[in-house]
């Protein structure tokens, strides 16, 4: 990877966890590598069982063509009828480093080997990296998908009591299993553009260690297709962020599944040129860590994905990863193996007409879903909602400041029933009944037979001491996310709902 800007690289392990500073290095991972000191080395140290005891020959798998020929490979594949390509890879003697006109072998990917994944998995991996993100000398280390990324960066730059920085509104998963770490989450206002700069500074120049405990160290957050709010960070931005992060010395966690799903009313192509630039595009520091998941370009049970990160904390995470999950399955290294580097394969360039080809398909989604929802929801007067730059939901504001029973609380009392959020009692204190509107409208919806995400749901879980501000978030719940990664055919039906059920509890004063 490129490796030019490293020069002036600051010390950075002062961000390790204590957990990670006494974790040893897995003694039999160690022998395991020193076997790969001579590659005629003859290894009688470790129970690897041979290929030859796997009650396995050959897998196959058979994926969309995107060669040139085929206009839009998304589009094509639709039809049940149309052509496929196959790729498979058996067991076999060549040995797996050598990529040859031969498929992969499969007896690699299939035996125990080191926690970063097979050898030609880390190849796929960095190859697919360098291409979109070409980041300044980083490694790459594979995941089971980016919330067990997510959970790894945790564990290497958190201790209970820590202080983390995220977007106000959260995908709530790793915001809920942060908290039984013993993490604190500090909100960063987001506006339409996503998180705002200019408050990440105040939290953090304001910031007083005395009543607050530590100073954060971490920012975690979705530049792209924000989830829930569907916000994506310009360039700018992403550039202030980036200053702030390396003045307040702040490790980015940067979780971006959604950045193949950037959309372009242009209908320009050249993917990455027309995308966003990532953080660990631009990391001159060390200082991103970059979660990448399989998810949302090939499929999400695949589990697969990987971290970008530097040598430091990749050789921290390696360690812990190798004394516990050890990698994900042979199954999918092998599938994205073959996908990026065998014969057979899509290739790099391949991936991305693939890509280029399904994020138009998420834009029509998009474009379909935002014309129903502005026919049967947005008419209604009671909601609104603007469709995302990237991602795949619509955050659909409630318009509870005019419903007959909206009432402003006669007082900010520091009561913890008053606000709730994620079930974790905050005692800030709010001046809306948002909450109880929030949870009769949602009601009134499953009711009506239709499901809708409730903005509580991601609210990240503060403690009130660290978040002062005269505009509780409790105050901004008047949203619910919807998306359109669904089917098509359920579109119309389920927004015709919301709009009745609205129009029903706007005219009920009781
Ligand atoms: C922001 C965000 N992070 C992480 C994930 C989890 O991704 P994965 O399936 O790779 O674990 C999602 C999934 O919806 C997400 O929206």
């Amino acid at each position: 990877m490129n490796i030019a800007m490293t020069m002036s690289k600051p010390d950075l392990r002062h961000h390790l966890s204590s957990e990670v500073l006494s974790r040893k290095e897995n003694p039999m991972k160690v022998v395991q590598r020193l076997s790969m000191r001579n590659s005629n080395m003859i290894s009688l140290a470790n129970g690897d069982p041979h290929f030859s005891l796997y009650p396995i020959r050959k897998v196959k798998f058979e994926v969309a063509p995107v060669s040139d020929e085929v206009e839009d490979p998304f589009m094509s594949w639709q039809n049940p009828n149309s052509p496929s390509i196959s790729f498979s890879s058996s067991r076999s003697d060549i040995s797996s480093k050598s990529l040859s006109s031969e498929s992969i072998p499969l007896n690699a990917a299939l035996q125990y080997h080191g926690g970063t994944g097979s050898d030609v998995f880390v190849h796929a991996m960095e190859e697919l990296t360098n291409y979109y993100h070409n980041p300044p000398n980083h490694k790459c280390l594979n995941t089971l998908g980016n919330m067990d990324g997510i959970v790894k960066c945790f564990r290497l730059l958190a201790n209970p009591g820590d202080n983390i920085l995220a977007d106000e509104f959260a995908f709530g998963p790793p915001t809920n299993a942060a908290l039984s770490q013993g993490i604190n989450w500090v909100p960063v206002r987001i506006d339409k553009g996503g998180l705002i700069p200019s408050d990440l500074e105040k939290v953090l120049s304001d910031w007083d260690e005395e009543t607050k405990g530590r100073k954060p160290r971490v920012l975690y957050t979705v530049p792209c297709g924000q989830n829930p709010t569907g916000c994506t960070l310009n360039l700018q931005r992403r550039k202030e962020i980036y200053a702030i992060a390396c003045k307040y010395d702040l490790v980015i966690i940067e979780d971006d599944p959604y950045y193949f799903l950037q959309y372009s009313d242009s209908d320009g192509d050249a993917v990455p040129s027309n995308l966003m630039p990532s953080f660990v595009s631009m990391d001159t520091e060390g200082r991103v860590i970059r979660v990448e998941s399989c998810s949302k370009t090939i499929a999400p049970g695949m589990r697969l994905g990987w971290v970008v990160c530097s040598p430091m904390f990749y050789e921290h995470m390696l360690h812990l990863v190798e004394s516990s999950a050890q990698f994900s399955h042979g199954f999918g290294q092998i599938f994205l193996s073959e996908m990026i580097l065998g014969p057979q394969g899509w290739g790099v360039l391949g991936f991305d007409r693939w890509v280029q080809s399904l994020r138009k398909e998420y834009q029509r989604r998009r474009d379909h879903f935002q014309v129903i929802f502005d026919h049967e929801v947005a008419s209604t007067g009671y909601a609104s909602a603007e469709a995302p730059e990237a991602g795949m939901f619509l955050w659909i504001r409630i318009h509870l400041d005019e419903h007959p029973r909206f009432k402003l609380l006669p007082s900010r009392t520091a009561d913890s029933k008053n606000g709730l959020i994620q079930g974790v009692p905050t005692i800030y204190g709010r001046k809306t009944n948002f909450l109880e509107l929030m949870d009769e409208f949602f009601e009134n919806c499953l009711n009506a037979g239709v499901v809708l995400t409730p903005s509580s749901v991601f609210a990240l879980p503060y403690e009130s001491s660290l978040f002062n501000t005269d505009d509780p978030l409790e105050d901004r719940i008047n949203y619910v996310r919807a998306t359109f990664a669904g089917p098509y055919e359920t579109m119309e039906p389920g927004l015709k709902i919301v709009g009745q059920v609205l129009r029903d509890f706007f005219s009920s004063n009781e």
